[in-house]
């Protein structure tokens, strides 16, 4: 059978015949290219995710009185608790002098909400420098890398469609200096007609491809590197890198490998940790962090029923209070186990979005409306599989801001009021004076660059007290 007949034959089977409805008019590259990019689609996988994701509803949310709240490290309310913290961040400074400690960055994701050109971590959010997102992300890891006197290796995760785009960023910018950067690419998924839960095309010789979500890093950190190169997780091996610090590319305030975090997750001897905040109301859109009979697990705040969303505590807190801000540690030892066995490979879920696709008249259409589904694989599906885990809160206003929007909520506004309140609180710690509105917020944009002060006890040490703060400033 020629490879042509071999094709349609397999893509007939699984009901995907129609991808090659313009196969006569398509030139050699054109056939080449839609040719491979359907002989990338896992068939067998796609009709159960279809029958599982898009024919039914997923699996349901586990009965209510089956959930539990996630025992936790709480914020410290007494001497003693901060004495347990400064302790673990000790145990954390340790790791990270020794080498032991790496960074993954996850900056894959198509930022549709957002709606910039180009890759989110190229946005420029700095409130008064328009730093960009990886240039802010880039300084902490150089300002902790100088602290501890050590090369921290920061592995950054991109997908096809902004891989090169963010290699000329950062190429661009010298790499910020930093000593060690790898970038890693990660895997796409065919999207998919919601209604028939037939694949998309893109153009006439183009499938709609798009990146596998951030639980995607899994795999792709195992992968081998280009021409056969050893993969990321081998190349940390050869390095003595045992702890990865994972975080997002939208969040400008995350701690990068804060010590006490690094400490509390080694002090547990955890697989994988979790960074969480108080859920504060029943509709917040964090990830809740529960047990399941006895087990950790997250629920997607989109599939947690309302009931549970809105259980309270009887002084009237959210029971289930852990929201998950996406930022954790996971041991390399951990993704080579779940990345080295086909029964630890994460679910997938389904996201319902807008996908432009040529419809069978051969018009590309945008649609007004949700029209496919896309799946994705979220990293907190790691954590029932891991055999010690620890959750740790932090301080909302001090360490979650993400950019998702272009306006409202999450959005640069937000991101630049609420960073530009942070630095206000360090120079007040550090004995300055800060106007404030009478909501608390500050009026005009302050800026402390990671390379002058990563903290409020560093920012401490360079300020006179007494100075008087009343107009926009970026210390640098
Ligand atoms: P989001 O789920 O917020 O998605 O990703 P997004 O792509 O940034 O934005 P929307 O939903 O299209 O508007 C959270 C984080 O996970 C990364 C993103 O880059 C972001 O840092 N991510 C997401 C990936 O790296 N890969 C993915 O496939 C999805």
């Amino acid at each position: 059978m020629s490879p042509e007949a071999e094709l349609i034959g397999r893509l007939e089977r699984h009901g995907q015949g129609h991808l090659l409805r313009w196969w006569g008019e398509l030139d050699d590259a054109g056939r080449a290219r839609l040719a491979a990019e359907v002989a990338a689609i896992d068939l067998d996988q796609l009709d159960r995710l279809v029958a599982e994701l898009v024919q039914a509803d997923g699996t349901p949310a586990p009965p209510d009185d089956r959930v539990r709240p996630i025992d936790g490290v709480r914020l410290p309310q007494t001497d003693g608790e901060r004495v347990a913290i400064r302790r673990a961040a000790g145990v954390g400074a340790d790791a990270i002098a020794a080498g032991e400690v790496g960074v993954i960055l996850v900056a894959g994701g198509s930022g549709t909400r957002l709606g910039f050109e180009g890759p989110k971590g190229t946005f420029p959010i700095g409130p008064v420098s328009s730093a960009t997102l990886f240039q802010i992300h880039a300084e902490k890891i150089m300002a902790l890398s100088r602290r501890h006197r050590r090369t921290i290796p920061l592995s950054i995760m991109t997908s096809p469609e902004n891989h090169q785009a963010t290699v000329d960023f950062l190429q661009a910018n010298g790499r910020f200096g930093l000593d060690h950067v790898r970038l890693f690419v990660q895997g796409q998924m065919p999207a998919v007609d919601r209604a028939t839960g037939k694949v998309l095309l893109a153009s006439k010789d183009r499938v709609a491809l798009s990146p596998d979500g951030h639980g995607g890093t899994l795999v792709a950190l195992a992968a081998p590197g280009p021409g056969g190169t050893p993969s990321c997780l081998e190349e940390m091996r050869e390095m003595g890198v045992r702890t990865l610090f994972y975080f997002q590319v939208d969040n400008p305030m995350v701690q990068i490998a804060d010590p006490a975090f690094l400490g509390l997750h080694r002090e547990a001897a955890a697989e994988m940790s979790f960074k969480v905040i108080e859920r504060t109301s029943p509709g917040e859109k964090l990830g809740v962090v529960v047990r399941v009979d006895g087990r950790p697990q997250v629920i997607e705040y989109s599939d947690l029923p309302e009931q549970l969303a809105g259980r309270r505590e009887p002084e009237g807190r959210l029971e289930l209070w852990a929201g998950s801000i996406a930022v954790h540690i996971l041991e390399r030892t951990f993704i080579e186990r779940l990345t080295g066995d086909l029964d630890h490979r994460l679910p997938f879920h389904r996201a319902i979005k807008k996908v432009p696709y040529v419809d069978e008249s051969g018009k590309l259409v945008k649609p007004e409306e949700p029209n496919a589904v896309k799946f994705e694989q979220f990293i907190f599906d790691a954590l029932p599989m891991a055999e010690r885990w620890s959750v740790v809160e932090t301080d909302r206003a001090a360490e979650f801001e993400p950019l998702k929007n272009a306006v409202g909520p999450d959005s640069p506004a937000t991101v630049h009021q609420r960073m530009s309140d942070q630095f206000a609180s360090w120079l007040e710690q550090a004995g300055a004076r800060v106007p404030r509105r009478s909501d608390g917020s500050v009026p005009f944009g302050i800026e402390i660059s990671p390379l002058y002060a990563l903290d409020a006890a560093e920012l401490k040490a360079k300020i006179e007290p007494g100075l008087v703060v009343d107009r926009a400033v970026y210390f640098r």
